[in-house]
């Protein structure tokens, strides 16, 4: 059973030093859980997108790093980073603009503003809210897309001790409690296509992917 508790992420102010180091940790958990390379295999079965939405989508980089798997085949995609905090740097921009693409931020909570995208993606988000709430979100999602990825912790033993030794990879008290959290609100067996929208017509699958993930993806059949 999933277990929700708040993550000190989403408490800590933008500019608290240890939530910039516990984004920085964010950075190398995405590049361990493979993150990344499971959103843009997901994502390399739809339709290039001309909007790709990503919610909870934070300071970008990950996005970006998806963005430089597939822009070879998918040219002037508009990204907009969708979170509370909007903290997409600079530097961050010009590395989408450097393939092509343009990244624009939406600060806000996702359930006031979901914005229309030909493809919308979540990466570590989903797991912040509770069913009913997660209800709402892709119900949201169903009216304003026509694929829709998302990469989220897998809740399973192996990946509970593995997020109980983060700090040996020097990641910050933030990150640890964080990452303890994330996988006991995490997502096992069909808990995220039991939640979709019936009828509309959609492809779902939803499946473990190793080491420690758990994809989820829904197409509109055309
Ligand atoms: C674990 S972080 C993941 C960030 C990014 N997706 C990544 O992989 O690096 C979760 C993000 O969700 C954002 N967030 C949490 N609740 C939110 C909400 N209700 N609406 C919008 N953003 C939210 C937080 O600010 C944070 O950036």
């Amino acid at each position: 059973m999933r277990v929700l508790v708040p993550e000190l992420l989403d408490l800590l102010p933008a500019n608290d030093p240890r939530a910039i180091r516990s984004r920085r940790d964010l950075v190398l958990i995405n590049a361990i859980m493979r993150q990344q390379a499971l959103m843009a295999g997901a994502l390399s079965r739809c339709p290039p997108p001309r909007i790709l939405a990503d919610l909870g989508g934070g300071d970008g980089l990950f996005m970006l790093s998806v963005a430089r798997r597939l822009a070879k085949h998918w040219p002037n995609v508009q990204v907009l980073i969708v979170d509370r905090q909007d903290i997409v740097g600079r530097e961050t921009r010009a590395g989408f603009e450097a393939l092509g693409w343009s990244c624009e931020t939406q600060a806000g909570d996702v359930f006031e503003a979901m914005p229309d995208a030909d493809i919308i993606t979540a990466n570590l988000f989903l797991h912040h809210f509770d069913d009913a709430a997660l209800s709402r979100l892709l119900t949201a999602i169903v009216a304003r897309t026509s694929c829709f990825v998302a990469c989220e912790p897998r809740r399973n033993s192996f990946a509970l001790l593995a997020a109980h030794l983060v700090g040996v990879l020097g990641c910050n008290d933030v990150t640890l409690h964080d990452a303890v959290a994330s996988v006991k609100a995490g997502f096992a067996g069909q808990d995220l296509s039991r939640l979709w929208p019936q009828g509309g017509g959609w492809r779902l699958a939803e499946a473990a992917a190793l080491p420690f993930s758990h994809v989820f993806r829904a197409q509109r059949d055309v």
